[in-house]
């Protein structure tokens, strides 16, 4: 039976969580939404400017007021910003009306693809050393999410296939 709860995708920076979102949505005919995206819009700022501007703790009070507005929707595809699952107000809303689902890369995956990268505020200065703590330290809580997708050795329709299979037998 199809269940009409969100999907939301959850992972660190640079899992794919809006590109694979993107294409989940129209596969299962669903409404996306990134909430980076939401964020953008609200503030009419880029998230880098939001946290060099006000910082990342007025960052994370409008992450959560825009991650609770739209998990508590319906028939959505949501792919939350890598620290939203790290909220507890935030998880529990998941935990409620969700489906969640981590895209798990292994840590020189990630590594390779958010070392110094200009778009991630949180990533720019860091050490390879750094991130990898980071991640260790939150891999604990997004294990807590319904399903964890081990990506590595699967190509983006695989992913979404896995997804989708799970979804749709839920
Ligand atoms: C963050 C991840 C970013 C964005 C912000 C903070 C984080 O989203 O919300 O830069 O704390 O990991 P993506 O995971 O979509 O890059």
């Amino acid at each position: 039976m199809k269940s009409n709860k969100n999907i939301v995708l959850i992972g660190m920076m640079g899992s794919g969580k809006s590109s694979i979102g993107k294409i989940l949505s129209r596969k299962l005919n669903l409404t996306f939404v990134d909430i980076d995206q939401k964020i953008e819009e609200s503030e009419d700022s880029k998230i880098s400017e939001i946290f060099t501007k006000y910082g990342e703790d007025y960052f994370r009070k409008i992450e959560e007021k825009i991650s609770l507005k739209f998990l508590s929707s319906e028939n959505s595809v949501i792919s939350l910003g890598g620290g939203g699952f790290i909220n507890t107000s935030i998880r529990k809303m998941c935990k409620k009306n969700c489906l969640s689902f981590w895209l798990d890369w292994k840590n020189e995956t990630i590594i390779k693809r958010i070392y110094k990268s200009k778009k991630r505020p949180l990533a720019i200065n860091l050490t390879k050393g750094q991130i990898n703590n980071l991640l260790k330290e939150r891999s604990k809580v997004y294990s807590l999410s319904n399903y964890r997708i081990i990506c590595d050795k699967l190509d983006k329709v695989e992913i979404i296939n896995k997804i989708t299979e799970i979804y749709e037998y839920k």
